[in-house]
């Protein structure tokens, strides 16, 4: 029997093994996430991302916050405020649930993805791709119901970003709660 066949079938083999490589390592939406348990008031304690300019300089940082709610089927309105470069800030978008997927989208006002990364209602990792198609941006939140950590969602977040290769951009925010307060419900 020749070997003629085999060389197709190996040129195969590594198409089908490279085309099937994920192009980045996500950790899964967490599973049966109640969106009415998850909706309500959020203190943002750290922040991780891959753009520069997400947080001003560390001396002007306070804690973030987010009002996360079910708008209609399949949609979220999410409020997020943050101490940026041009003072406390917020912003309120509206976002759309993927058909498949437990990812919420608004590409026209650069959010590619909002996702609940996991949570036990009391804490929670959020993965933000933010951006327009082409140039995007990596964040990684943790949420909070109180101004506090613990010990395991600081852990959580940190090994998070570990995977997301998110460690060098990553801060706690300093415990000042004037800017959180402004979204208050
Ligand atoms: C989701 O959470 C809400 C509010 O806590 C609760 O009333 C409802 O029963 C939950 N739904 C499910 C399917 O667990
Ligand atoms: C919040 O940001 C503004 C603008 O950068 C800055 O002037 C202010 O000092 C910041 N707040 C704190 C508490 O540093
Ligand atoms: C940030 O991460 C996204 C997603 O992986 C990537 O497309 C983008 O190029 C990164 N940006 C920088 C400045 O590294
Ligand atoms: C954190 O929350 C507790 C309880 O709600 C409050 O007593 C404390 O003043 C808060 N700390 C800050 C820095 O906002």
């Amino acid at each position: 029997m020749g070997l003629g066949w085999l060389l197709p079938a190996l040129i195969l083999a590594v198409v089908l093994a490279v085309g099937s490589q994920p192009q980045e390592q996500i950790p899964r939406e967490a599973h049966n996430l109640n969106w009415s348990k998850f909706s309500g008031f959020w203190y943002i304690l750290a922040v991780a991302s891959n753009t520069t300019g997400f947080l001003p300089s560390r001396d002007k940082r306070k804690l973030g916050a987010s009002v996360v709610k079910v708008h209609k089927t399949g949609q979220l309105k999410v409020v997020f405020a943050f101490n940026q470069s041009q003072g406390c800030q917020a912003h309120t978008l509206l976002l759309r649930k993927d058909r498949k997927k437990a990812v919420f989208r608004n590409p026209l006002r650069g959010v590619q993805g909002f996702r609940v990364l996991s949570t036990d209602y009391s804490h929670g990792l959020v993965y933000l791709r933010l951006g327009r198609a082409g140039r995007t941006s990596k964040t990684l939140l943790l949420f909070s119901r109180q101004n506090t950590s613990s010990f395991l969602s600081m852990k959580g977040f940190a090994d998070t970003c570990e995977v997301l290769e998110l460690t060098d951009g990553a801060a706690v925010l300093p415990k000042d709660a004037s800017c959180a307060h402004t979204i208050l419900p």
